[in-house]
């Protein structure tokens, strides 16, 4: 079994869970060959808590770049600092693993695309909501045809932060299209993984009613037609008063030809099926176990694929579709109109030069 060395870029928030629990979860497959932080503070709690050199410790990506061996890249900072991230593994060939979205602008987006094409270094994105049981066990339920084919789905999700701050880091309630994207991308993405289709055009809104803990856009309502026949509607809040479809605890229906999958807080997937004059038939459907979850089955499916196995299933490649969902929001709530998201995927294949 091959080890592999991590470059980690970020070791706070959402980084000290990659280095604490995602990556360590692999045991010998995985070491820590050094970790870059902005913040001196949150690199030595890290560096203490992992037992690392002060030569393993950065405080800038470039820095690290120039001196780490390694094999792969995790890359776990907010998304306006991804490019230049991804950028520099490019330069120096090395595979990533990137948090989602891919960046926080289109033009990135771009540049992301065209570095890695050019550099040709595998890279992926985290989905980890695609990789949980309740997730897989819905998605059982439809790929056994039980049901027949997808009419329509319908996902929400709601979280409480009407207070500052409640959303973790700061920067979710001081930048532009909050909800979008940091929060919608998995839901568009998850849309996508469960209709097994790709999106064809998006219109809706993206608001913020005068919020005072957000200064960007806290709300959103979206339509999607899908490239299967399909179709799927869309529900974002962080500023739920009522019932909470938070992280983990995403709302999904799926109407189907032969019945309905629903999945709510409760984690339960339940299959409806009405037959006329003898009523409607639920049935709660055993839930899957898996041997990874989420983030670390994400990481340990990289490794196969940098190991000579298939691709995860969110490459880029492939990601490219539900972050064109994304910018496609974006631009559809602020044109008002109706967004041709295959457009916005072929502009960026084509590095933005269409
Ligand atoms: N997949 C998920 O479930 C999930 C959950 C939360 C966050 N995320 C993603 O993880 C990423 C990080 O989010 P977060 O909430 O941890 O953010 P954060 O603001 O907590 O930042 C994480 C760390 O990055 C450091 N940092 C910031 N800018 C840096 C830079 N230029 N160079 C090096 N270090 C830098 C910060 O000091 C901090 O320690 C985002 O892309 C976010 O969308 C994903």
């Amino acid at each position: 079994m091959k080890q592999y060395r991590w470059l980690v870029i970020g070791a706070g928030g959402m980084a000290a869970n990659w280095l604490r629990r995602f990556l360590p979860a692999h045991g010998e497959r995985v070491r820590i060959a050094g970790i870059v932080d902005v913040s001196t503070d949150v690199l030595a709690t890290a560096r203490k808590d992992l037992g690392l050199a002060e030569s393993q410790c950065f405080t800038s990506m470039a820095a690290a770049y120039d001196s780490v061996e390694a094999d792969a890249v995790a890359i776990v900072v907010p998304p306006r600092f991804h490019r230049q991230a991804i950028e520099g593994a490019c330069e120096r060939g090395l595979p990533i693993l990137s948090e989602k979205p891919v960046a926080e602008s289109w033009e990135d987006v771009q540049a992301i695309v065209r570095a890695t094409d050019v550099a040709g270094v595998p890279i992926a994105i985290m989905q980890n909501y695609r990789q949980t049981p309740r997730i897989q066990t819905l998605k059982r339920v439809l790929d056994s045809g039980r049901v027949g084919a997808v009419r329509y789905a319908v996902g929400r999700f709601a979280a409480d932060y009407r207070e500052p701050l409640a959303w973790g880091a700061p920067f979710r309630h001081e930048m532009r299209h909050a909800l979008l994207v940091e929060g919608s991308i998995h839901h568009f993405d998850q849309l996508r993984h469960l209709t097994g289709q790709d999106c064809l055009t998006i219109s809706g809104h993206e608001w913020n009613p005068g919020a005072p803990s957000f200064k960007g856009e806290c709300l959103a309502l979206y339509v999607m037609k899908m490239s299967g026949g399909a179709f799927a509607q869309y529900e974002g809040s962080g500023l739920a008063g009522g019932w909470q479809n938070t992280w983990h605890g995403e709302a999904y229906r799926l109407e189907c030809e032969g019945g309905a999958i629903v999945l709510d807080r409760d984690h339960v997937v339940r299959v409806q099926e009405h037959q006329r004059g003898r009523g409607m038939r639920v049935e709660e459907m055993p839930t899957v176990t898996m041997p990874h979850e989420g983030h670390a089955a994400v990481i340990g499916q990289f490794m196969d694929w940098l190991d000579g196995g298939a691709a995860p299933q969110t490459t880029l490649a492939d990601n490219l579709q539900s972050t064109a969902m994304l910018f496609g929001a974006i631009e559809a709530s602020a044109s008002g109109s109706v967004v041709d998201v295959q457009a916005l995927v072929a502009d960026a294949r084509g590095h933005g030069r269409s």
